[in-house]
Parts: C-alpha cells; sequence; structure tokens
C-alpha cells in the first residue's frame, strides 16, 4: 500500500534525524568528551542564525571495497550548504569526523566541489571547516581524484572569491592543500593539526620522535611554518575571527568590501602621535600604537600576529572604509625586512589587491637583515616578492614613512617608485641609501684613516653631517618622491583624505597571461 502523505513526511524526518546523527551518538559522544564540536554545531556559530541551508544531506558514498556496503551514512562525512554571515551569503563546508574520521572519498569531493561552483558563480566567499583523517583509503585513487578535483577549483576560485579555512581537528595527508590554497587559514590553539605525513611515517622515515602537536599544531603553523594565519583558544573563538575576517572583505573581486559607519571623525586628531618617535633613532616605539589610534575606533585585525612579528600585517577601517595595513614594526628585529616578513608582507598585498582593499602602508625600516642565514634562505629571492606584489598593486596605496626608511627597504615598501599614490613622510623621517654610521664607514674611511686628532670624534662629526644633508625626509620631497612631509597628529586626517581622492582611482597592468612572481 502506497504510504500517505503525513507518513512520507515523517520517513522525510527520520532520515533528516539519522544524516543529523553523522557517524552516530557514540562517536559524537566521544568527540565531545574531547571539547570538540560537531560539524553542525561549527556551522550554527559561524552563520547568522538559522540562515544555513544545506545540499546533498542524504547524499552516500558508493565504494564497495574493504566492506564499505556496510558502513554507509548519509551526508558521507561532510555537511555542505549556504547560509548568511551579518546578512552576506556564504557557502560553506563543515567536515564531520565522526564519519570515518572525516576522510574524503569521491562523493564527498563532490559534495565539496558543487558548493565551491556555486561560489564561484554567484560570487560569495567559500569557508572550509576542516576536521579529517585525509584520503579515505578504502577508496583509493578517487579519493586522490576528488582532492585534486577541489585544489583545482581553489586556484580557479583564488582571486575571484574570498576562500577562508578553519582547522578543527586532524588536516592530515591530502587535506592540507585546499587550506593551503586559500586566503586564510584559522586554527585552534589546541586539537587542531596540519601535517603531510604523521608521526609513525616521519618515525619511519627520519627516526624522529614527535606528537602531532609538535609536528604541525597551531602553535607551529602560526609562528614557524606561517601555514596557517591566526589561532584561538576555542572552537567558538575560531569562528568568530572568521566572520571579523569576512567583514573587512568584499563578496568577490568585482566588489568592494562593506563600508561600516563609524562616528569616529575624519577630521580626528592624534595629539600623541607627535611624540611617539624617540630622540634617539636606536630606541624603539611601537608601530601598532599608530595604527591602532589612527584606525576607526581603534579596530584592528592583525593577520599572522606570531609570524615574522618584525612585519605588521592586517585589516583597519578608515573614514567606514576596508583597508590592508602593511606596517614595519620597530619593537621587532628594528622592523628589518628578512626571509618570512617578505613573503608574508608580499601574500597580504596580494590578497588586498585581489579583491579591491587598498594598501596603507606604515614605513620604519632600517633595511634588508644582512647575513648568511638570510642569503642563504633566499633574502633575495624573497625580498623580490614584496617588490612585485607592490608594483603589480592597482588598488589605491598610501604610505607613510615615520623614521627610517634605507636601502632597498625603502624601494619596497610601497615606494613611489612603485606606483605608490600617496607617500607622506613625518618630518622625523630619515630616508637615504643607508644610515649615517655605514655611509661614513665607506664614505670616509680614508679620511678616518689619516686623520691626526681623535677619530671617534671626525667620525661622530661626518655622520652628523650625513645625517643633517641626506637622512631627512627633505631630499625625497625636494625631487617628489615624498609627497608632503606631514605633523604626526594629522596622520589620520590625511590618510582619510587620500584615500578619498583616490576612491576612483583605475590603473591596471599590462594583457598578460600572468606575470612570473619569483615563488
Ligand atoms: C578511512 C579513516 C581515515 C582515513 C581515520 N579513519 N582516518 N578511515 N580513511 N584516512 C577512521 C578510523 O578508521 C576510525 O574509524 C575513525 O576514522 C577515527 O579514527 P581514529 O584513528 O580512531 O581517531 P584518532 O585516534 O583521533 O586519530 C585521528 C588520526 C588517525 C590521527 C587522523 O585516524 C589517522 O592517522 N588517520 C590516517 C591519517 C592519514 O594517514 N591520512 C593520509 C591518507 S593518504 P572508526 O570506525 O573506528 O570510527 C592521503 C594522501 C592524499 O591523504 C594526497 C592527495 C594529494
Amino acid at each position: 500500500m502506497m504510504k500517505s502523505e503525513k507518513e512520507s513526511i515523517e520517513t522525510l524526518m527520520a532520515l533528516r534525524k539519522k544524516a543529523r546523527a553523522g557517524g552516530g551518538l557514540e562517536r559524537m559522544e566521544k568527540r565531545r568528551s574531547q571539547g570538540k564540536l560537531s560539524a553542525r554545531e561549527r556551522l550554527e556559530l559561524l552563520l547568522d542564525e538559522n540562515s544555513f541551508e544545506e545540499f546533498d544531506m542524504f547524499k552516500t558514498h558508493r565504494c564497495r571495497d574493504f566492506g564499505m556496503e556496510k558502513q554507509e551514512f548519509f551526508g558521507d562525512g561532510v555537511v555542505t550548504g549556504y547560509g548568511t554571515i551579518e546578512g552576506r551569503l556564504v557557502y560553506v563546508f563543515s567536515q564531520d569526523f565522526t564519519v570515518l574520521g572525516g576522510s574524503l572519498s569521491e562523493t564527498y569531493a563532490e559534495k565539496i566541489c558543487k558548493v565551491m561552483d556555486m561560489a564561484v558563480k554567484n560570487g560569495a566567499p567559500i569557508i572550509g571547516l576542516n576536521d579529517s583523517g585525509g584520503a579515505r583509503i578504502q577508496e583509493g585513487i578517487e579519493s586522490l581524484a576528488g582532492y585534486t578535483d577541489i585544489f583545482f577549483r581553489n586556484v580557479m576560485a583564488s582571486g575571484v572569491i574570498p576562500q577562508i579555512s578553519g582547522i578543527f581537528g586532524p588536516c592530515a595527508g591530502g587535506a592540507v592543500y585546499s587550506p593551503a590554497l586559500t586566503d586564510f587559514t584559522v586554527m585552534v590553539d589546541k586539537g587542531s593539526y596540519m601535517f603531510l605525513t604523521g608521526p609513525k611515517v616521519v618515525k619511519a622515515v627520519t627516526h624522529e620522535d614527535v606528537t602531532v602537536d609538535e609536528l604541525g599544531g597551531a602553535e607551529v603553523h602560526t609562528m614557524k611554518s606561517g601555514v596557517a594565519h591566526c589561532s584561538e583558544a576555542t572552537e567558538e573563538e575560531a569562528l568568530q575571527l572568521i566572520r571579523r575576517m569576512l567583514s573587512f572583505m568584499p563578496q568577490n573581486n568585482l566588489q568592494s568590501s562593506p563600508y561600516v559607519p563609524t562616528d569616529d571623525p575624519d577630521d580626528r586628531s592624534v595629539d600623541v602621535l607627535d611624540e611617539i618617535v624617540p630622540d634617539s633613532p636606536n630606541v624603539a616605539y611601537d608601530m601598532k600604537e599608530v595604527i591602532f589610534q589612527t584606525v576607526d575606533d581603534g579596530d584592528f585585525l592583525e593577520i599572522q600576529p606570531n609570524y615574522a612579528p618584525n612585519l605588521i600585517v592586517g585589516f583597519g577601517r578608515y573614514g567606514g572604509n576596508s583597508v590592508g595595513i602593511v606596517a614595519n614594526q620597530p619593537t621587532h628585529l628594528a622592523g628589518v625586512l628578512d626571509n618570512d616578513s617578505s613573503i608574508k608582507g608580499a601574500r597580504f598585498v596580494r590578497f588586498c589587491d585581489a579583491f579591491n582593499i587598498p594598501l596603507v602602508t606604515l614605513v620604519d625600516v632600517p633595511g634588508f637583515l644582512p647575513g648568511t642565514a638570510q642569503e642563504h634562505g633566499g633574502v633575495i629571492r624573497n625580498g623580490a616578492k614584496m617588490l612585485y606584489a607592490y608594483a603589480e598593486a592597482t588598488v589605491p596605496k598610501v604610505t607613510v614613512i615615520t623614521r627610517k626608511s634605507y636601502g632597498g627597504a625603502y624601494c619596497v615598501m610601497s615606494s613611489k617608485h612603485l606606483r605608490g599614490d600617496i607617500n607622506y613622510a613625518w618630518p622625523t623621517a630619515e630616508i637615504a641609501v643607508m644610515g649615517a654610521k655605514g655611509a661614513v664607514e665607506i664614505l670616509h674611511a680614508r679620511e678616518v684613516k689619516n686623520y691626526e686628532g681623535d677619530p671617534a670624534e671626525l667620525i661622530q662629526k661626518r655622520e652628523q653631517e650625513y645625517s643633517e644633508n641626506f637622512a631627512n625626509p627633505y631630499v625625497a620631497a625636494k625631487r617628489g618622491y615624498i609627497d608632503d612631509i606631514i605633523r604626526p597628529h594629522r596622520t589620520r586626517i590625511r590618510i582619510i583624505k587620500a584615500l578619498t581622492m583616490l576612491a576612483n582611482k583605475q590603473d591596471a597592468n599590462p594583457p598578460k597571461k600572468h606575470g612570473n612572481i619569483p615563488l
């Protein structure tokens, strides 16, 4: 006998309940006892209330090897669909570790590819919440194919829609490359880890004894490898961070970031900045203070705060509009540029340029870090990445030199010569080919050698002359490399005016298939 409509609906509801149970209550409870949220709870916290619409809830795998026909779970280990964040459309997938360890099958990959394709077609961000043991071993090559289908889509979507990854448990083997191809990766301090090969394989191949955290925990990836950008203490905070990140971004590369009205006046004077630069050039000050004091409402979202802290990158707003801020940090290694900071800065600049986010660059840089470690580590190639990124960027570029801007680092940090639109300097700026000490050592070596009086006195005199004549903002201003020398307390005002003036900027690069950034 045919089922009544009521019975059909009841069947549907029963099946939905089964699908929502993922790998079953026992496995769910085990994860909960480990302090983990479920795949669906994560989506609830990530998305606006009641906004989630799910796809492919009843999809199952097609594997018939290894007795897999007896291990079918509705949804196959990944929850996919769309929803909103602060009212804006996003596409999502959330991996469910309770189903076969969140491992990726052919059908699981199809579900992810479906939402990725929709995200690109509809011009909305895609957010992936990862919690997976990697390729589903029972499916073999089909799982590899599925991964590669996802990677291909990550690459095609790059620079078209924002792509953000959260890591909430294991992200092992093939699972790592999709996050690596996305724009930003957020981890959880404890219980999330990323590695290509796990501790057992490491032990077998290199004889190293290493824990999952030592190999690929949040600390490793946010401080040492730079694979992840940020980490938070709890899953809830990590999900909030993803929401906050998106608030600074447009939906896609054809749109602008949302305007966020503020009561913070555009013409706010920041008087503390008139006294922030210490009298001695060897004494540091905190560049974050300059950022916090000048952006709207002191609201700055730092990206990669623990990796290469000698360069600060992150998002803020001026006059309600999003900007990407890149700034040397004098409190770390005197703010030098080195391998890691160059890589960090270049990638951030390229993200902002791809998504129409203007760049504000704050400069206090003594140069590139010298030494064999840097040279052997490829500082020429890596420094070139920063040059390349700033040079090709066509978004509005506003630069403020607060103090040192020496040598190659002057060229790199959004200089006029790399199409900086507005380049300002504080009166404390020292813009020159090198510092007074180095210049005097080279230019006056013979004079000092032949000097009959106290050589230290002569050196001091020559250094002072050099500083007065060359290490100041006026030489650059005379040539128009600096558009104006501004009083520090007017920095916010001048930045906002410059960005407003540049709001309709149009610029382009020569037609090409793509450039060849020195990777
Ligand atoms: C199928 C898997 C699986 C996988 C875990 N499971 N990983 N099933 N394929 N890759 C299953 C387990 O059998 C188990 O099933 C359940 O998930 C939970 O796993 P546990 O081991 O009990 O959990 P835990 O102790 O927390 O350890 C988590 C783990 C571990 C560290 C992730 O499971 C693990 O090492 N898995 C394999 C990781 C790996 O080597 N991946 C690489 C695959 S190759 P039951 O039924 O008991 O619940 C790859 C290459 C692709 O990814 C390259 C593409 C470019």
